[in-house]
């Protein structure tokens, strides 16, 4: 189970890194507000990750991080972007249900308490992913809606304080 908790922290951190570069890119193209949201995830994913090197180090596991590879640096448009963000997240969700799995075969009643948190936590990751993704379509992804966009997601807040309902303390 350690291994596997780290092995989630790894792929935290490549989220992190994957959404730092999607908002490299943004910030390219000029859409700065979207660049902010992506920079906002990148922080989410961080402290993602870091919670999971909390939780290791305080059932007394031992750190064990991986090379992380390197995330993707271009896409096609601003939809591949977002099409790129949930496909990715629908892959974390596949890991986190994974875990999930082993905890419970393994009877690990803690892993599967502090796992709680990222089951909610993915769904909402999701929905939000593919709510945008929707709206972009709709649009076409590009003309006065984009901009429209572009302002309503630059107001995003991220909020460390926010991400710390979790249990096993
Ligand atoms: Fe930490 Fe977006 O999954």
């Amino acid at each position: 189970m350690c291994q596997a908790l780290n092995e989630q922290l790894k792929w935290e951190m490549y989220s992190a890194n994957l959404y730092l570069s999607m908002s490299g890119y943004l910030n390219k193209l000029g859409l700065t507000g979207f660049a902010h949201w992506m920079r906002a995830q990148y922080e989410e994913e961080t402290s993602h990750a870091m919670k999971f090197f909390d939780y290791v180090l305080k059932r007394d596991g031992d750190i064990q991080l991986e090379t992380i590879e390197g995330p993707k640096q271009e896409w096609k448009d601003l939809i591949d972007v977002f099409e790129d963000s949930l496909h990715h997240e629908s892959e974390i969700t596949w890991r986190i249900n994974n875990l999930m799995k082993m905890a419970k075969e393994e009877g690990d009643y803690a892993s599967d308490i502090f796992l709680h948190w990222f089951v909610v936590e993915q769904v909402e990751e999701e929905e939000t992913v593919r709510d945008i993704l929707a709206k972009l379509k709709i649009i076409g992804g590009k003309g006065d809606g984009v901009l429209l966009m572009d302002k309503e997601l630059s107001q995003r807040n991220f909020s460390r304080k926010s991400l710390k309902s979790i249990t096993v303390e």
